[in-house]
């Protein structure tokens, strides 16, 4: 399963999914159950270096590649997947635009906060009426003297509320359409920022979701991440790593749902054998796991190639689409062998079914990737 992963890589990954195993899988359906913000795991995912993935090591993160922020978001989000939302928004946007793009200042001041876990990073795109349609937003960055004032509502913020860092997406020029977009950072409790309450959701309970609305909210100059005007492409190009990352975690919330599917199909009897024995079972485990490959393997090549400088719009895009599908057609099929059991909280199979389904949805729906891979079908023969 494991091949051509470097040895070093190999070793992180029995690490962390010790980690994972010791510290998040006791505590995920409670989490369900009961939703908190994860703050004490996070911390020690924060030590792990698990927080600051991309970051380079002179400010505080990991210094790794996106071949092993792949691998190792796979163990967090086998666990649970809400840590696993966490960890992919907080590593992804905030920190990849601010090493990218950042000044100087602005990567000392965040980057070390960022990549150590001391502080939560959010990313607001989507609006109540812009979601998939992203550059149709209306929240506007107006200049004043001495920077910008910002107006406006961003929806469906992972750690919104939570987090401290907020990478928000507004207009500066709202006659220009995508290019009229700026990216600014907006820290917790700037005057006129106010949160919605959670969202109530499906799943991915702990991941809390809320709107974050700015009502003239004073950013100063210096709060202008990148140029003005490039925030959409800034946006488009960090979500080519995004959807590998969420690539990543639907690999992992799969395959959590396979491991408990194989061990409960050996265990359960029924007329005489275990179950796993029947072929009804068998070729369906056998579906299971030639999907989980093929999703995980285009995720890791996604991750090779963005590590090499390709562009790799189309190959996110594609493992973002075929894994996310591939997670709700896994955990489906896990509930079916469980059963009953499958339908009950006893286990959490229904849990991984819920949690599942959202990745077909943030980061672009599957109709979105769809929309990006034929774009890009035809961009590479010229057209
Ligand atoms: N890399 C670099 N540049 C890119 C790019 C990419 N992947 N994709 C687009 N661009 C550039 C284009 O080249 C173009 O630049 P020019 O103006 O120089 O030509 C510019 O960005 C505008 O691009 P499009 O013309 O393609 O823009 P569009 O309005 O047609 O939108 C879209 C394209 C693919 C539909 C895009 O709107 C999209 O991806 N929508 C989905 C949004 C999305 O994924 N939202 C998820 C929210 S984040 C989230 O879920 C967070 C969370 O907390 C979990």
């Amino acid at each position: 399963m494991n091949f051509a992963l470097p040895e070093e890589l190999l070793l992180m990954q029995r690490h962390v999914r010790e980690f994972a195993q010791k510290e998040i899988v006791p505590i995920a359906s409670e989490l369900d159950r009961d939703p908190s913000f994860p703050w004490e795991t996070l911390r020690k995912m924060g030590e792990l270096g698990l927080l600051g993935i991309l970051t380079p090591g002179r400010f505080g993160g990991a210094g790794l590649d996106h071949l092993s922020y792949a691998v190792l978001l796979e163990e967090i989000s086998a666990a649970d997947a809400s840590h696993g939302t966490i960890m992919s928004v907080t590593n992804g946007f905030p920190q990849t635009v601010l090493r990218d793009y950042g000044s100087s200042r602005q990567q000392e001041r965040y980057l070390p906060r960022l990549a150590t876990g001391e502080w939560i990073g959010s990313f607001c795109l989507s609006e109540p009426h812009a979601g998939s349609d992203a550059a149709s937003m209306i929240t506007r960055a107006e200049r004043v003297p001495g920077g910008f004032r910002l107006t406006g509502t961003k929806a469906w913020v992972t750690s919104g509320g939570e987090a401290q860092f907020y990478l928000v997406m507004a207009k500066t020029d709202p006659s220009a359409g995508a290019r009229g977009v700026s990216a600014f950072i907006v820290e917790k409790g700037v005057e006129g920022m106010y949160f919605g309450r959670p969202e109530e959701k499906l799943g991915q309970h702990a991941a809390v979701t809320a709107s974050v609305t700015f009502e003239a909210c004073f950013l100063p100059e210096e709060a202008l991440l990148g140029p003005e005007g490039q925030g959409f492409v800034i946006a488009m190009a960090s979500l080519d790593a995004g959807r590998i990352g969420i690539a990543a975690q639907a690999v992992g919330i799969a395959r959590a749902a396979f491991d408990a599917a194989c061990h409960y199909a050996d265990e359960r009897r029924a007329f005489g054998q275990a179950i796993r024995e029947f072929q009804g079972v068998g070729f369906r485990l056998a579906d299971m796991a030639t999907e989980l490959e093929a999703a995980r393997l285009l995720a890791l090549r996604a991750a090779w190639l963005k590590d090499r400088g390709y562009r790799v719009t189309q190959e996110a895009s594609m493992a973002k689409l075929f894994a996310s599908e591939a997670a709700s057609r896994i955990t489906h099929a896990a509930v079916q062998v469980f059963g009953g059991y499958g339908y009950s909280k006893e286990f959490p199979i229904e849990r991984y079914f819920r949690d599942a389904r959202v990745t077909e949805i943030y980061e672009g729906t599957s109709e979105i990737q769809r929309v990006v891979i034929s774009r890009q079908i035809y961009r590479e023969r010229g057209r």
